[in-house]
């Protein structure tokens, strides 16, 4: 009989996908082994949707959170209806996608970092991991982290810094969350990243329906090619997708404490 693994992708926008239907999206995570996928929030207005999809399908969870470019939108009612939805919501994991991003839009920091610390606040509040995203803005996101967050599991969606970031966030104790980039041809930094890091300390996601692996690049990304990831990931370490598959998923079935 062939060897039993499965994945969990940790950061997947299943509701954005276009091209299939969230069954198809799922019934093709299931054919290969997928166990387990974690459904960011970006927007405000999508809380209500998340918080229903996580609840109506047994292998989606989710995180609620306000997305950095989204941050003009919060407004402090918000950290209540999300923890109203918490409460009784067991399958939302995490507080997320929160940070910063001075990629798409740098006319509002200031406001994305207060935003920011008031989602972590929430996280430590509720005792829940919080889903990161940093898009060039390393440096804020570890001061504000380090300063900030006192309880809450930190893991670095689609981490893009250099093997020395992820080295001072590993010492800082946060998880390094990897996705489709790892297999682009030219993305060195990422290789090296993927190779350097304790595998206690390595999660996958596919951060769908962006940044396909090869093979598929170009086009739209799904739970199912999670797969692709942790073979390249394999490969750089010489060690087996198994292995990946085994530790990766260990790491988050322990930092997320799924309950149902
Ligand atoms: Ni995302």
């Amino acid at each position: 009989m062939e060897k039993k693994y499965s994945f969990i992708d940790t950061h997947s926008h299943i509701d954005m996908i276009e091209k299939i239907t969230l069954e198809e999206v799922i019934t093709n995570a299931d054919q290969n082994n997928v166990t387990k996928i974690i459904l960011p929030c970006a927007y405000p207005k999508d809380i209500d949707k998340i918080s229903q999809i996580a609840a109506s399908y047994p292998n989606i969870y989710a995180y609620l959170g306000v997305h950095p470019s989204e941050a003009k939108d919060w407004d402090d009612s918000l950290a209540e209806k999300i923890e109203n939805e918490i409460s009784f919501n067991k399958k939302i994991v995490g507080i997320g996608e929160i940070g910063l991003d001075y990629y798409w839009d740098k006319s509002f920091n200031a406001v994305q970092k207060e935003v920011f610390i008031k989602q972590i606040q929430l996280a430590n509040k509720l005792n829940l991991p919080i889903n990161i995203h940093d898009r060039e803005a390393h440096k804020d996101c570890f001061d504000i982290l380090t300063e900030y967050n006192k309880n809450s599991t930190v893991i670095m969606h689609c981490f893009s810094g250099s093997i020395e970031f992820a080295k001072e966030c590993i010492n800082a104790g946060f998880y390094i969350a990897i996705g489709g980039v790892v297999t682009f041809k030219n993305a060195v930094k990422m290789k090296e990243v993927a190779k350097g890091i304790p595998l206690e300390r390595l999660l996958l996601e596919t951060d769908a329906p962006y940044l396909t692996p090869v093979p598929y690049r170009g086009e739209e990304n799904q739970p199912a090619y999670v797969k692709f990831v942790a073979e390249e990931i394999a490969n750089l370490r010489k060690i087996t997708v198994e292995e990946i598959a085994l530790a990766t998923s260990e790491n988050a079935e322990r930092i997320f404490n799924f309950q149902i």
